[in-house]
């Protein structure tokens, strides 16, 4: 039986305008633009300030700009996923919101949570369903606004994230680009490493748990970055290994975009120079699930048919992974 496969066929984003930069952020906690900086590699975050708006708008934007991007209309989108930490509501889904707005009627839709690997487990999901021939068109959001669950008094927190939104269409390749390989990994962090620890059913919203700061997202971030930058590095070499991939092979790495030394080790380890990198960090901070669809989307324009990327994220959970695609768009 001829196996089909999966290829992305437009991109799709949304950055809401207010700009927070790190010198904004030393007038609300006790930093400095040159620790963010070094430690980091942000220089600035985008911030959705409209109250009335939120994840579902942005997953929308980003929505609406793919099916403009094919030229194609909502009602052919067999299938929506949406990967998010930061749903307008625990249900409906967030995927379900986006799918009225942009009208499409013919979609069933679902949210899916895995943090910052996020948009790559919801990209393997979509990638079986159009690998099975049970849906032609997929469209795979990562959509975050993650200023909705910072603490702007935490500095060791509310410095990282910044909101953000980008989106691909999967359909069926045919030739040999497409996604062609994915390994993904979990280990439950029972230590509770990186986690929002109230509003869900364990620790339903109280008055105390508001007063507490429990609905905020808390983070060890010397515990995660260690587990982050062996988690990311061993993938990514892992899926180079198995697909026999060397260093020259790779066009570009698409990393998520927590931290700028978590991406450069997880470079270093695969051999590959960091002009095949793509970085944004500095301009958007971390988006969440956010980040890796906006990489696509800001180096759409260098991609040639045929490249190798390796896409690569590491979140809570924890969560990581690694997808192989060769780049099918002309
Ligand atoms: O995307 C999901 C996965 N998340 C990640 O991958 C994030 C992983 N973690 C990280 O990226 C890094 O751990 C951070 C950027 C969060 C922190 O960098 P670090 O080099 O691990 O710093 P640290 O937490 O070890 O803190 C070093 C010092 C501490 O002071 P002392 O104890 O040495 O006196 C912190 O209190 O830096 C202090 N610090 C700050 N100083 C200025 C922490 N946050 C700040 C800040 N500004 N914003």
């Amino acid at each position: 039986m001829e196996v089909k496969r999966a290829k992305i066929t437009a991109v799709g984003h949304y950055l809401p305008e207010h700009r927070m930069t790190n010198h904004d952020l030393e007038k609300l906690v006790d930093t400095n633009d040159e620790w963010i900086r070094t430690r980091t590699g942000i220089e600035e975050r985008r911030i959705l300030k409209d109250p009335d708006k939120a994840t579902a708008f942005m997953g929308t934007e980003a929505a609406k700009e793919v099916l403009e991007n094919r030229g194609i209309s909502a009602e052919e989108i067999d299938l929506i996923i949406l990967a998010t930490v930061t749903p307008d509501y625990f249900f409906p889904a967030t995927a379900c919101l986006v799918q009225k707005n942009i009208g499409a009627k013919n979609a069933f839709a679902f949210d899916l949570s895995a943090a910052c690997s996020g948009f790559l487990y919801a990209l393997s999901t979509g990638s079986m369903y159009i690998e099975s021939g049970r849906a032609q068109k997929v469209l795979v959001i990562g959509t975050d606004k993650m200023s909705s669950i910072l603490n702007y008094e935490d500095r060791s927190t509310c410095i990282l994230f910044g909101d953000g939104a980008g989106a691909v269409l999967l359909e069926e390749s045919d030739d040999e680009t497409g996604l062609i390989d994915q390994k993904h990994y979990v280990e439950g962090d029972s230590d509770c490493a990186l986690y929002q620890p109230a509003g869900g059913s364990l620790n339903p919203a109280t008055p105390e748990t508001v007063e507490k700061g429990l609905h905020y997202l808390k983070q060890d971030g010397r515990a995660v970055f260690k587990k982050a930058t062996m988690g990311m590095a061993d993938v990514s070499l892992e899926i180079m290994k198995i697909n026999n991939l060397d260093p020259e092979d790779v066009a570009w790495l698409v990393p998520h975009q927590a931290n700028l030394r978590i991406i450069d080790a997880t470079a270093r380890r695969m051999g590959v120079s960091s002009e095949k990198v793509m970085v944004n960090i500095n301009k958007y901070g971390n988006t969440t699930a956010g980040t890796i669809p906006l990489c696509l989307y800001d180096w759409q324009e260098k991609l040639n048919y045929g490249d190798n990327l390796i896409l690569a994220a590491f979140g809570g959970g924890f969560t990581w992974g690694a997808i192989y695609l060769k780049w099918g768009t002309k």
